[in-house]
């Protein structure tokens, strides 16, 4: 049984009076007393039929009364348009065939989030959240097309790794034949290894943390695109970065109208909403002023703090465009972004409008062999060893080496695919992003 053609293929004028076939599940049913509604749905679209009891057989008839929510069928019929059919179309069904009838499906609509836990593999077929993985595909789709476009090479960092990326306090531990591995927190080391030769380089690869925070918009894992390129400045990796999201935006925006109207209805996202910050520049605000802004608002917070959830969203409310925040103090930020001399790094986060917050993470990386080498001590991190063969060497040795033959200056970033969707598609939270999330408290069934 091998599928040629899909609902929406059928949804136009040139097929009115034809007989058309279809292969899907029943999503929705109305059973009258001589006459069957179905709401049929395959990957494309959804699609009424109608079956008279005094228009087919006998054995058809009774096959459709058999049917349950979510049963699957192959349907032959004649379409015709009809106003008030879901799609502006309905099939007057003349054959049927049952693939499976299905059993009482256990999800109406409505239940607790428990509920919807214990069955997220059903709840996947959730109308709703197929567009939202539709559009999830489409923004990655278009962010790749961006970067190869521009002459990236998209490249295959591993995810067991030997030493950690960011903090060491949120590492994943893994029996590695009887060694102590990891499970990636980020490929940006590896990248950075790959620039000396292929130049501008991304990469797309889980990313685990484990997080002590349950929010909104924390998973223990997600997907992580990457990029990193030589001779880059903080102000390039700016434009750079800036355009390839409204590029990826914009272009989703196109291919996905059909699921931005299914969202709406759930999540409020308006696609004037998301031209609106595709059409203006983004703003570019030093941390050191982001600060000020915070305590004109009478926010608990002074010059040096990082920043939590809680001011990312007060700060990003007061504009109406995604912002790079850039000049964080040292302190603050990870180990291997370059010292801009005074007392700040070349670094910036990228907050997300309506209270979103951060979804990229980047910086230019410190090329500088004598100051990284300090950074490595001053951060604790020349304690960690790895054994090769006899020897135990600093697991950081390699990467500081990187800055030994023909170090560059280079920069790079990472961004939160779930993170990324979650505000594009207006979601209340990140695990709706994904199919299966990793949450805690009973999220690794199934
Ligand atoms: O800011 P982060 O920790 O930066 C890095 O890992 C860099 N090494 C990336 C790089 O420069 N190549 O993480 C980057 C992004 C964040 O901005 C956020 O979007 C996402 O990864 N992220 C998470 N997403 C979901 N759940 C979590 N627990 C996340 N932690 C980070
Ligand atoms: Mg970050």
């Amino acid at each position: 049984m091998m599928k040629v053609s899909y609902i929406a293929d059928f949804l136009k004028e040139e097929f009115v009076g034809k007989e058309v076939e279809i292969l899907g599940w029943i999503y929705r049913m109305r059973d009258m007393k001589d006459k069957v509604f179905f709401v049929i749905r395959d990957s494309t679209g959804i699609i009424q039929a109608v079956i008279r009891k005094d228009k087919v057989s006998e054995r058809v008839w009774n096959d459709a009364v058999r049917m349950q929510i979510e049963g699957s069928l192959k349907i032959k019929g004649i379409l015709r348009k009809d106003e008030r059919a879901p799609s502006g179309y309905e099939i007057e069904v003349t054959d049927l065939e049952v693939v499976d009838y299905g059993q009482p499906f256990p999800l109406k609509g409505g239940e607790s989030l428990e509920t919807i836990q214990r069955y997220r593999y059903l709840w996947v077929r959730t109308r709703w959240f197929t567009s939202v993985l539709k559009i999830k595909h489409s923004l990655l789709k278009n962010l790749r097309e961006w970067f190869i476009k521009d002459g990236w090479y998209e490249v295959h960092p591993p995810i067991l790794v030997g030493n950690a990326c960011e903090e060491t306090t949120t590492l994943f531990e893994v029996n590695y034949f009887g060694d102590k591995a990891y499970l990636s927190q980020s490929a940006q080391l590896y990248l950075e290894a790959l620039i000396y030769s292929l130049e501008k380089v991304f990469s797309l690869t889980p990313s685990f943390r484990a997080e002590k925070s349950r929010t909104r918009r924390h998973l223990h894992e997600y997907w992580h695109f990457e990029i990193e390129a030589a001779w880059m400045r903080l102000e390039d990796l700016i434009k750079v970065t800036e355009e390839a999201l409204k590029y990826s935006i914009e272009k989703t925006i196109e291919e996905r109208k059909s699921d931005f109207e299914i969202l709406e209805k759930n999540t409020g996202r308006k696609i004037e909403e998301l031209k609106g910050f595709v059409e203006k520049p983004w703003k570019v605000v030093k941390y050191e002023d982001g600060i000020k802004i915070l305590q004109k608002k009478g926010l608990n917070i002074k010059y040096g703090d990082d920043l939590g959830a809680d001011e990312e969203r007060e700060l990003a409310m007061e504009f109406d465009v995604p912002i790079f925040l850039t000049n964080y103090p040292r302190k603050v930020k990870a180990f291997y972004m370059y010292e801009a001399g005074d007392g700040t790094v070349k670094n910036f986060d990228l907050l997300a409008p309506e209270g979103y917050g951060e979804i990229i993470g980047g910086s230019e990386r410190e090329w500088r062999y004598e100051v990284l080498e300090s950074k490595i001590k001053e951060w604790g991190l020349d304690k960690l060893k790895v054994k090769i063969g006899d020897e135990e060497i600093n697991a950081y040795e390699w990467y500081l080496d990187l800055r030994k033959y023909g170090s560059v200056p280079h920069s790079g970033w990472g961004l939160g695919l779930e993170r990324f969707t979650m505000w594009v598609c207006k979601l209340e939270h990140v695990r709706d992003t994904l199919p299966f999330p990793r949450l805690r408290e009973g999220w690794l069934y199934p």
